[in-house]
């Protein structure tokens, strides 16, 4: 993991979003802290509709939220997914929607996804969980 992200605390950052996720639905609630490079932190929960489609993922909300406020460039985020009312103790990783809306604004090989595992922050680049990413050429 890169020195300069401090992956402890953007998970404490993710895990006070997770508290506000709405997920009448599943019960599974998440929470996201996205990490600028100026070290601005945004962060989301999921947003479940009854629609379903709808829907959003914790980690598209902080992205919207951060790109909407004019950032450009991102080095980390953070994921915490449990059973509502419950502690994460399994690692979130983003959905594959997410993957590809992150691979658009992020660098493939040096954003690093940070997820917790038996207590511990665990990470991995973009490019791990998206090989061979579509890039879009006009
Ligand atoms: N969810 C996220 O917020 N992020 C992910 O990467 C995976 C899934 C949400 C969507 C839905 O509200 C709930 O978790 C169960 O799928």
């Amino acid at each position: 993991m890169d020195k300069k992200i401090d992956g402890k605390k953007l998970l404490s950052e993710a895990k006070e979003a997770r508290k506000n996720g709405y997920a009448p639905f599943s019960s599974f609630t998440v929470g996201a802290a996205l990490l600028t490079k100026d070290g601005k932190i945004y962060r989301g929960c999921n947003i479940e509709s009854s629609v379903m489609s709808p829907s959003l993922c914790a980690e598209r909300v902080a992205l919207a939220k951060a790109i909407s406020e004019g950032e450009k460039e991102f080095t980390a985020i953070a994921i915490a997914g449990a059973p509502s009312g419950e502690d994460p103790k399994d690692p979130c990783y983003p959905c594959g929607v997410c993957r590809q809306v992150l691979s658009e604004h992020a660098d493939l090989n040096t954003f690093q996804i940070i997820t917790e595992e038996n207590g511990k922050p665990v990470s991995c680049t973009l490019s791990d969980l998206l090989p061979k990413a579509f890039i879009f050429q006009t």
